[in-house]
């Protein structure tokens, strides 16, 4: 899987390259790139922002930049990704899919937004990480490309993935590690006791306990 990431800020994207995205590249899972929108302005000053017509508060993302980057990765099996807080909200399902994809753009807009003629001419698909507005679309982008590397094979094992909250529609059972006593507070001793059978039942127990106590709204 290719994406490529357009932003007026390369910088934030530090955290893809570190722990397991780091090695989801270094094992050729995935290949990401960062593009600097700026360096495909075509104005002397190499501005990417303007007033928004008809007044407002703040700036607006101009079209031309975000065009050109488009259109210097854009191949013919390209999804385009705007994440934007109007869009579809960001669920597995949505990342278990993306992650079959081939080849992903995201467009990180910033400031206000973007001028719509971006939308009505490449109709990327609009993409939310939750009802709140950030102050631009990188955060998304991490959280959404985050979000569906898990869905590649051999990104995190099998077994992860399986167990993990939303994956049969519970939340995850509570962890631990060592040590085995800390601040006074023992690990349940099912745990240590080395009977799979009894750990399996007790953690399904938890999972459904844990669901029904932080998000009724699930069951
Ligand atoms: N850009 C700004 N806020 C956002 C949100 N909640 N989801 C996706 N993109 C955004």
């Amino acid at each position: 899987m290719i994406i490529d990431i357009l932003t007026l800020f390369p910088e934030s994207f530090s955290y893809l390259s570190s722990s397991i995205m780091k090695r989801a590249q270094e094992t050729e899972k995935i290949d990401i790139n960062i593009h600097d929108i700026r360096q495909f302005s075509q104005d002397k000053h190499k501005k990417c922002d303007d007033y928004p017509f008809g007044g407002g508060a703040g700036m607006l993302m101009t079209a031309q930049p975000i065009y050109d980057a488009v259109k210097s990765v854009r191949k013919e099996n390209s999804k385009i990704i705007f994440p934007s807080p109007v869009g579809k909200m960001l669920t597995p399902e949505i990342a278990k899919n993306l992650s079959k994809e081939n080849h992903l753009i995201f467009i990180c807009g910033h400031y206000e937004g973007v001028d719509q003629r971006i939308i009505d001419l490449l109709k990327p698909e609009e993409i939310s990480i939750g009802d709140y507005v950030l102050t631009g679309g990188e955060l998304p982008t991490m959280v959404i490309v985050d979000c569906l590397a898990r869905f590649i094979d051999g990104v995190i094992t099998q077994e992860s993935l399986s167990e993990e909250s939303f994956s049969c529609g519970n939340l995850e059972y509570p962890q631990y590690t060592r040590p085995q006593i800390f601040e006074g507070l023992e690990v349940p001793e099912v745990l240590l006791s080395g009977n799979h059978q009894e750990i399996a039942k007790w953690r399904k127990e938890q999972s459904i306990k844990r669901t029904k106590d932080k998000r009724p709204d699930l069951i």
